[in-house]
């Protein structure tokens, strides 16, 4: 299980604004395995969330190079991109992105849109994901008929039903209240342990202690790692 998923080396991500440039990622490297769970750990603006969107292929570096599972970013298409992000890779956010006006199923459905599995698969899939965040009693709900903590639930579920090789959090707990955050975090850690690799963003130490290890970033740096 040492085979490298993401290998970033020496990342720089600058803003250009008129005619000032601002660097937000200065030379990041990092390495981690499948099988791995790890917690990226800054303070607000410290550049989480950039470093994660370009690792999720999101976003391009400035300059740096990535391979994830092999596969150089930098010299991929659009297209080529985007298609390994909907088959390889499960996206959760701190504010759930679900659907108002589509039920649970259908809302674990959609990424589906852009596979060509049958229906019946996609049915297995997400019968399978909702149990797995213990949750096929609320299949036919909407987002309005649940909790905070059942809409993330949700959302990890529509990440886990495509069968990512890197589930990608940012900041997965930042609109729940601490119970809910210990559930989800609990939840992660049971995936985590069922083989899945899991990448999280969080400026909280408590969040990030559930990860094996953890690489600090400030001001766009990597200042610390400890396993
Ligand atoms: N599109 C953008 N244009 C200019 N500056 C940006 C843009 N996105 C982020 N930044 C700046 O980059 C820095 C890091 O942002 P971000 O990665 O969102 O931090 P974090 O997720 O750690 O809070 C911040 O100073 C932010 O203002
Ligand atoms: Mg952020």
């Amino acid at each position: 299980m040492n085979t490298p998923i993401v290998e970033a080396s020496e990342i720089v991500k600058n803003y250009q604004k008129e005619t000032t440039t601002i660097p937000v990622l200065r030379s990041v490297c990092l390495r981690m395995v499948k099988g791995e769970f790890l917690a990226i750990m800054g303070a607000s603006g410290s550049g989480k969330s950039t470093l994660l969107n370009i690792i999720g292929c999101l976003d391009r570096p400035t300059t740096g190079s990535y391979l994830l599972d092999g596969v150089d970013v930098l010299k991929s298409s659009d297209d080529q991109l985007s298609r390994m992000r909907s088959r390889y890779l499960g996206f959760v956010f701190q504010t759930f992105n679900l659907i108002s006006n589509l039920t649970v199923f259908e809302n674990i459905e959609l990424p589906f849109l852009y596979h060509t599995i049958n229906q019946k698969e996609i049915s297995e899939r997400v019968h399978t994901a909702i149990e797995q965040v213990g949750l096929s009693d609320r299949i036919n709900h909407r987002p309005a008929e649940l909790s905070g903590g059942e809409m993330q639930r949700v959302s990890i579920a529509r990440a886990l039903a495509i069968q990512p090789k890197l589930i990608l959090a940012d900041e997965p707990t930042g609109n729940l209240d601490s119970l809910n955050s210990r559930e989800i975090m609990l939840l992660f850690k049971r995936l985590h342990n069922q083989g899945g690799t899991i990448i999280l963003v969080t400026h909280d130490p408590q969040v990030a202690s559930y990860a094996d290890s953890c690489v600090t970033i400030s001001d766009g740096q990597i200042i610390g790692e400890s396993l």
